[in-house]
């Protein structure tokens, strides 16, 4: 009798420990961000705290209208297309996509169609003017998290097939605009973009940037072209090819309540590699950095008023394909959890429809009729083999010079980074279970606000380094650019992580107990930081 008295408070204890284990865990819960409220808007209009303080006008409320439907493969039948480089298409090419985007610039700003409310969609959604689906208290952020990827897909899903219609043109198709091509001449502003006067051409750029300008993946990248074109390649090698998870390269998990102005470190939202390195650093390059807020490519507000943004985003959806199926090493994998496959968007068709969409439907680029041509330049940064400028551990360097240890949240509370940070890191041993995982450096819960543009580097054994340390070599890991916000929701908490352990083969440290990490910041808004941590995962 008391036997299965015991056992059975010992199951009711047990069950109730699994109970609260479940509700514990952020990722056992099912809250896909769903379509928001389209009634309830938010005039994101604000007042620039930089330069000479201007009040932004940003009303980026989308029309509401009647039909609502839901996407499917089969009602949105498509004509397979290749979409071409920028750099490589004919004249004949470049006179119909002027004339599609005239066509779209003509349409009535409140109609779904016309270029000033696909503008506006990205800036709806980057902006706080609505609220997520189930949670009205937390704004719906399409940045800064593995909904980015897919989003962006989307969204030019959607505005190619207008631009299709308006032209009476099935086979029409964006071009990408090839910056990360350091070889065969896509890393410059494309020609058909920077013709003054035409439909393809905003006046709100950087003058400095005009073709033969080189695109610059990293802000701050400094040298001559030669040096320029080493660290891109860096950039690359860092954001696409070591960045092999789908936490790394997509970013991290985005479920409603996910709050990226109010988030601890365990629930802080992450971008990823692709997203915060090279993707904002062309934001940053071809935006105007004497207006405020670097417009029009600078911020999310104003970056798809810019007809380079889509040429812009189409590469780095073929660059989430190169990673996916391109690299040595077999396919990778997107994420496999439901809150994002589940994860839904609206976006308007090219009758002005309504469309619900998920996530899900848009992981096969061939099912939605979309390819890239192979381009021969790319493996110069899949091959890119960084070497390594230092020898044998700086730890005993950076202890005799002072350098702190740092550990993770909340051993050291809040730390303040100051325009660089030098840390001794605890590193975990390999083992056999890690030889199939990534070895990772996560910065916990930075905080800025983003006021201007702040660029964050990361740097494996150089304590000393600063700023203007060069980015080519085996030491860096990677950056994080922070796209300036006018919105009220500007503050951002985010976990940010780098793939660091080909870094410490390449430098020879990969089995060393501890290692010397450096964060670099360049721009003037304060940052600080919860933790750093160095984890197999
Ligand atoms: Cu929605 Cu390139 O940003």
């Amino acid at each position: 009798m008391m036997g299965t008295y015991t056992a059975r408070s010992l199951l009711c204890l047990l069950t109730l420990l699994l109970l609260c284990a479940y509700s514990a865990a952020p990722s056992a819960s099912a809250a896909p961000i769903g379509v928001p409220n389209l009634q309830q808007c938010e005039l994101a209009s604000d007042t620039s705290v930089t330069g000479t303080p201007t009040t932004l006008q940003f009303n980026c409320c989308l029309p509401i209208t009647q039909n609502v439907i839901s996407f499917s493969f089969n009602k949105y039948k498509t004509q397979k297309r290749v979409r071409q480089a920028a750099h490589t298409v004919r004249e004949d090419y470049i006179a119909t996509y002027t004339r599609a985007y005239e066509l779209m610039k003509a349409l009535p700003d409140d109609d779904p169609r016309s270029f000033y409310t696909q503008a506006n969609i990205h800036c709806a959604f980057c902006n706080g003017a609505y609220r997520q689906a189930g949670n009205s208290s937390v704004p719906l952020q399409v940045h800064f998290s593995w909904l980015f990827l897919s989003w962006h897909r989307w969204y030019l899903y959607w505005h190619e097939r207008i631009l299709q219609s308006l032209l009476g043109d099935p086979s029409f198709s964006l071009v990408f605009w090839n910056w990360d091509d350091q070889r065969d001449g896509g890393n410059v502003m494309p020609a058909m973009f920077a013709r003054n006067g035409t439909a393809l051409y905003d006046e709100k750029r950087n003058p400095a940037n005009m073709p033969p300008a080189i695109v610059k993946l990293r802000p701050g990248t400094t040298g001559n072209n030669s040096v320029i074109i080493n660290q891109n390649l860096n950039d690359m090698y860092q954001n696409v090819v070591t960045a092999s998870s789908a936490e790394l390269f997509h970013g991290g998990a985005y479920r409603t309540g996910t709050d990226l102005s109010n988030s601890t470190v365990i629930l802080a939202p992450l971008g990823g590699s692709i997203e915060n390195g090279v993707h904002n650093g062309v934001h940053f390059w071809t935006g105007n950095p004497a207006l405020p807020l670097i417009q029009d490519m600078g911020t999310f507000t104003t970056a798809s008023r810019d007809p380079i943004f889509y040429a812009h985003h189409s590469n780095v959806d073929r660059l989430w394909d190169k990673w996916k199926y391109g690299l040595p090493g077999g396919q990778r994998s997107d994420h496999t959890d439901a809150d994002f496959f589940n994860a839904e968007f609206y976006f308007y068709d090219e009758t002005a429809t309504l469309v619900k969409v998920n996530v899900r439907d848009s992981l096969d680029n061939s099912k939605l009729g979309i390819s890239y041509p192979s381009v021969a330049a790319d493996e110069l940064w899949v091959d890119y083999s960084p070497v390594a400028s230092t020898n044998g551990s700086a730890v005993a360097a950076a202890l005799a010079a002072g350098v702190p240890s740092v550990g993770a949240s909340p051993q050291n509370g809040t730390i303040a980074l100051g325009a660089r940070l030098a840390a001794i890191v605890k590193a975990p041993a390999a083992s056999s279970s890690s030889s199939s995982k990534a070895e990772v450096l996560t910065i916990q819960g930075l905080q800025v606000t983003r006021d201007s543009f702040v660029s964050l580097n990361a740097f494996v054994n150089l304590p000393f380094a600063n700023v203007s340390t060069a980015t080519s070599s085996a030491e860096y890991v990677g950056t994080f650019n922070i796209v300036p916000s006018a919105s009220k929701y500007r503050k951002l908490t985010a976990n940010v992580k780098f793939e660091i352990g080909d870094n410490l083969q390449r430098v020879g440290i990969q089995n060393e107990p501890e290692v010397v990490i450096t964060l670099t910041v360049s721009g003037t808004q304060p940052v600080t930081i919860q933790g750093l941590l160095i984890e197999f995962e």
